[in-house]
């Protein structure tokens, strides 16, 4: 495939693994430089700054560091993200401002330092990576699904500031065969029993599968490309038809 984003600069936050490592690989295939801000170093090839991005210090010396190498910054995606679980009598302060700090501070921050280059460019994309939990949530998932809402208001709050100089988009991924879902799994079931909850979690989506990194990837390069120039202040849900399922049983259809 090519999108014509040979050559351009992309920051992928989170992409030491899970679905930012999937992302990078795609960007890679369309020849695109990327660095990946993460605060665990990646075990594969990869420009890497480590930054976490609800620091506003590392977060300045990582798009600096870009600057001085790269002398701009066409593509910026805010995939970092962590979760955990508890309803809101269960959750602890600390935890509730670590989740909104990561998920939420995390998008805000990036998106502040790089959006001045950007306009100074007079072009740019920042694709930001909520969830199908930006919409509905499981149980008890007060922060994390709060955080993933909050990412729907800050991308359309961008998307209006910045357009028609920078686009952007939210993605929202259903389950995605990642180490954070696999912690999750892990969390429910316990080690020995990962891959049946995995598979069971799959087993809910229309597509009767998770989805893959990569699959997240593909519409990222396209969302960040010129040929979706018309798609701005946008969620696009990625989840294999799970938020157009009622989980309601239906009678079987009897035919004669
Ligand atoms: N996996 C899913 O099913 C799923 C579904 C919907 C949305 N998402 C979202 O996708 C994104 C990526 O999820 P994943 O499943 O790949 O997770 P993951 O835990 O497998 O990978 C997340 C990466 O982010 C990095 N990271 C964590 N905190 C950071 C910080 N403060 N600064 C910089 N990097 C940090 C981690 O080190 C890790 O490399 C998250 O925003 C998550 O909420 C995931």
């Amino acid at each position: 495939m090519d999108l014509g984003l040979k050559d351009k600069v992309a920051i992928v936050t989170g992409g030491s693994q899970g679905i930012g490592k999937g992302i990078i690989k795609v960007l890679k295939e369309e020849n695109v430089n990327v660095i990946n801000f993460d605060i665990k170093e990646p075990s594969y090839d990869v420009d890497y700054f480590k930054v976490d991005v609800s620091k506003k210090e590392q977060v300045i010396k990582g798009i600096d560091y870009v600057i001085s190498k790269y002398g701009r910054i066409d593509i910026l995606v805010n995939n970092a993200g962590i979760e955990s679980y508890g309803a809101v009598h269960e959750v602890e302060e600390d935890e509730w401002d670590r989740i909104i700090n990561v998920n939420v501070k995390g998008v805000f921050l990036m998106s502040k330092y790089t959006i001045p280059y950007m306009l100074k460019q007079g072009k740019g994309v920042i694709i930001n990576i909520a969830s199908v939990q930006s919409f509905a949530v499981q149980r008890r998932v007060a922060a994390y699904g709060t955080s993933k809402h909050a990412v729907l208001g800050l991308t359309r709050s961008i998307a209006v500031d910045y357009a028609p100089t920078i686009r952007c988009v939210a993605v929202c991924p259903g389950s995605i065969r990642t180490p954070l879902l696999e912690w999750a799994a892990e969390k429910e079931v316990g080690k020995d029993h990962v891959e049946d909850k995995i598979r069971e979690w799959g087993e809910m989506h229309p597509m009767k599968r998770v989805g893959r990194p990569e699959e997240i990837g593909y519409l990222v390069a396209f969302l960040a490309s010129d040929l979706a120039s018309f798609i701005n202040g946008e969620c696009v849900t990625i989840d294999g038809g799970l938020r157009a399922l009622i989980p309601l049983s239906s009678p079987k259809i009897e035919t004669k």
